[in-house]
Formats: C-alpha cells, structure tokens, sequence
C-alpha cells in the first residue's frame, strides 16, 4: 500500500550556480581567496572535536575556495542523466547573474546560449527547470555600488530579470527571484561573517527593503513578458518553539524571532506572489533572552538538529496563505549517508500529513543534487544524494539516491509491511 502524493507533483533536488558550477567571478570569489586561511585557522575552535576529526580538511585553506567546485558548467548533462536515472521530474537550479551580465549593461549572449542548453537538457529529459536568479552571487559592478545594501539593486536585478524572462521565458514556467533574503541578512549584515561582513543595522533594513523590493520589480517585469509563468522567491523558515510554553519571556523572544526570519519579508512581497516556498533546516528551542535549548537527539555533520517535524508546522502555518507551496530546499550535511534516507522518508511523511489536512504542496526539492561548495564552510559537508570525489571528479549516488528514486516512483512513502 503506498501513501500517494497528488498527481503531477513534483520530485527532485537543487542546485545553485557557485556552489557546483566552478569558475565564477562574483562577489564570493575573491573574499574566498581573502578569507581562506583565516577560516582554515579558526575551525580548531569552531567545530566539536568528532566534527574535527571526521572532516580533517575543514584545516586545509583549499577547502574554502570554490575554485571548479563540481565542474558542473561542463558537465551538467551528466548529472542530468542521473537526476533522470533518480527518477526527478524537476530540477531547482540557479543562473549565475555574473556570467551574464559582467558589466553593467553587457549581456553576454554566449553565456546565454549556455543556460538555453542547461534548460534544453532538462526539458529533454523530462525533467521541469525551476530557475532561480539570484543565489546570493552577483557582478562585481554589483558588488562595487553596494550590492542588495544599495537601492540600486533592485532595478539592475529587474533588469536582469526581463532580461532572462525574454530569453527563456518559453521554456520556463517557474521563476524563483532571490534565494533566502533573510539567510544573507543575517550573516552578512547582522553578525558579519560572509561577504561583504558589513556589521551594520542600517543596512540590515535596507537589504530587506531592496531585496524585497528587487522581488518585486522582478516579479512585474518577467510577467509582463509572460504573463502565465509563476514566480516565487525561496523563503527559509525555521521553525521555533518557546522552550517553556508558559513563559511569556519565551514566547515574546519567539514572536520577535518569527516576525524577522519568518515574516517580514512575506508582508514585503505581499501580491506578488505566485507560489510560496519553504526551505527548511532549522528548529529552535528558544529561552530568553535568546539561548537555545534544542534537545539534538540527532544532528547533521554540521551539528544541527535534525528534526522533520518542524516541516509540518511551517507548512500549516503558511498553507494560511492559500498559495500553492513547493518545498524548494530539505536537505542534511552527511558525509556517511547514515541519516539520509531516514530524515527523507521523515520529512515526506510530515509533509503528506500537511497534504493530508489540506495543505496545497506541490513539489519538493532536496538539498542537494551533488555534494558541493557550502559557502563560508566549504566542501566539507556534503549534502548530497550524490558523492562527488573532488580530485578526480567522479559523481557516486548515495544509497540514499535509490531510496529516494524507490520514493518518486512510488509517488509516495511505502508503508513498511507489518
Ligand atoms: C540555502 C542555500 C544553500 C545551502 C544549504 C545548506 O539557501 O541555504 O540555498 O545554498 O547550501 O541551505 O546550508
């Protein structure tokens, strides 16, 4: 018997363009170069001692440089092959705003061309592109003015946007703008550890006005070229709990917490929204004045909780919103693949019971295709359903790559026989 998903959903994994691709030049790029040694030095002192000697590169510099990454630039069709081989009818991947447009105004038609056949490529193997414009990277012209800090963004990213809409516009249904604004938000603006680390309040609510603003430009200037695609930004939620559901302290920490990773940025775009999405990694326990209380039965390479059922609430919570919901990132660092297959049938199962009480989920995308670059982290932690062995670049589906091909093909969790 199995526990059906609606017909047509969508199954698959994502990607994003500097994480897998290789040979960018963005903003990332020379603050890896700048920043390597340093984050080689202090992993002694951020990482438990089991992560220390499980992942003994995290102490090499070479780790944080993205360098050629998985080299998917070149060899994308054969990870199409096997997304096809795994069973995918989508694929969530990410344009990289660097190659096309390299100077203000320039757009470079050969690069174009080149994201034409990674979308053909798709379509030819039946698999659905779900495109994102925005994975955090940018031009450097970009970066120069100020990047999302600048009002200018918005418009340069519209621009952008149309661009892109026009190009492709025929061969793409789903528009994903900016990826997790409030993630960028935070780390870059708030406590300062990714690019460009500027600390600074100020420009913590202007990222959110020009991020959410670049959204909705975008959104108006790709439907205007094509009135009929969806178009949707992907939206981190975490889902957090009072540590003590009585306290009012526990619960006031968790209204203020909610209200900026989780809704803010919702009310910003209000309107222009075709889809929601949910990409899911974080459940927080929270006493005041902020400490976190999580039990972590079980936690990734990278030491966080794993807890599926936190996707169930989330969706509740924004199944309010009568939109419909693709779950476009659900994924887990896990070198050893021990975990995988497990937090997949878990997840699944949470979110069937949000289908089941009438929430309208439509697709899912596990994070991620391929191992890959994890940003100020590196390669270290591997997320996925396919191994990649960086010096020889060999791809090697995980066990858990069958289990969730077993999944699509059921279009559903089997139940296990009593
Ligand atoms: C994210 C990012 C990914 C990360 C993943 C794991 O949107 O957070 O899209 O780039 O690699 O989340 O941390």
């Amino acid at each position: 018997m199995a526990k059906q998903f609606p017909e047509g959903f969508l199954w698959g994994a994502a990607t994003s363009a500097h994480q897998v691709e290789g040979g960018t030049n963005n903003n990332w790029i020379q603050w890896e170069k700048d920043n390597a040694v340093r984050l080689s030095e202090e992993a002694k002192d951020k990482w438990q001692k089991w992560q220390q000697n499980k992942f003994p590169e995290m102490f090499s510099p070479e780790n944080y440089i993205s360098g050629r990454a998985c080299d998917h630039y070149t060899r994308y069709e054969e990870d199409f092959n096997l997304a096809k081989d795994g069973g995918h009818n989508a694929h969530r991947f990410s344009i990289e705003w660097s190659r096309i447009e390299p100077e203000e105004g320039r757009f470079d038609e050969k690069e174009i061309e080149h994201y034409r056949k990674i979308i053909l490529a798709l379509r030819e193997r039946g698999i659905e592109p779900f495109v994102t414009l925005w994975h955090w990277t940018h031009p450097l012209w970009v970066e120069k003015f100020g990047g999302p800090a600048n009002k200018k963004f918005a418009e340069y990213f519209a621009q952008y946007a149309e661009k892109m809409a026009e190009s492709f516009g025929d061969l793409v249904k789903f528009w994903v703008t900016v990826n997790e604004p409030t993630s960028v938000i935070g780390a870059a603006y708030m406590v300062g550890i990714w690019p460009p680390q500027k600390r600074n309040i100020i420009s913590v609510f202007n990222v959110y006005k020009n991020l959410s603003q670049a959204h909705n430009l975008a959104y108006d200037k790709i439907h205007e070229v094509h009135p009929n695609v969806q178009i949707g930004f992907a939206n981190v939620l975490n889902f957090i709990e009072p540590n003590n559901e009585k306290s009012l302290l526990d619960k006031f920490v968790v209204g203020v917490a909610e209200y900026f990773s989780n809704k803010k940025f919702l009310n910003s775009t209000k309107g222009k929204n075709d889809f929601l999405t949910l990409q899911y990694y974080f459940h927080k326990k929270i006493e005041f004045p902020m400490i976190e209380k999580n039990e972590n039965k079980k936690v990734s390479d990278l030491g966080w909780e794993l807890y599926p059922q936190g996707l169930y609430y989330l969706l509740k919570k924004i199944g309010k919103y009568n939109l419909p919901i693709y779950i476009t990132e659900n994924g887990l660092a896990d070198s050893l693949d021990e975990n995988r297959e497990w937090f997949l049938r878990e997840s699944l199962r949470n979110i069937k019971k949000a289908i089941d009480e009438g929430v309208n989920i439509k697709g899912y995308f596990y994070w991620s295709l391929l191992d890959n670059f994890e940003w100020d982290k590196g390669f270290w932690p591997r997320f996925g359903l396919i191994e990649i062995d960086y010096k020889t670049l060999e791809r090697k589906p995980r066990q858990s790559f069958y289990a969730y091909k077993e999944i699509i093909e059921n279009n559903g969790i089997k139940r296990k026989p009593c």
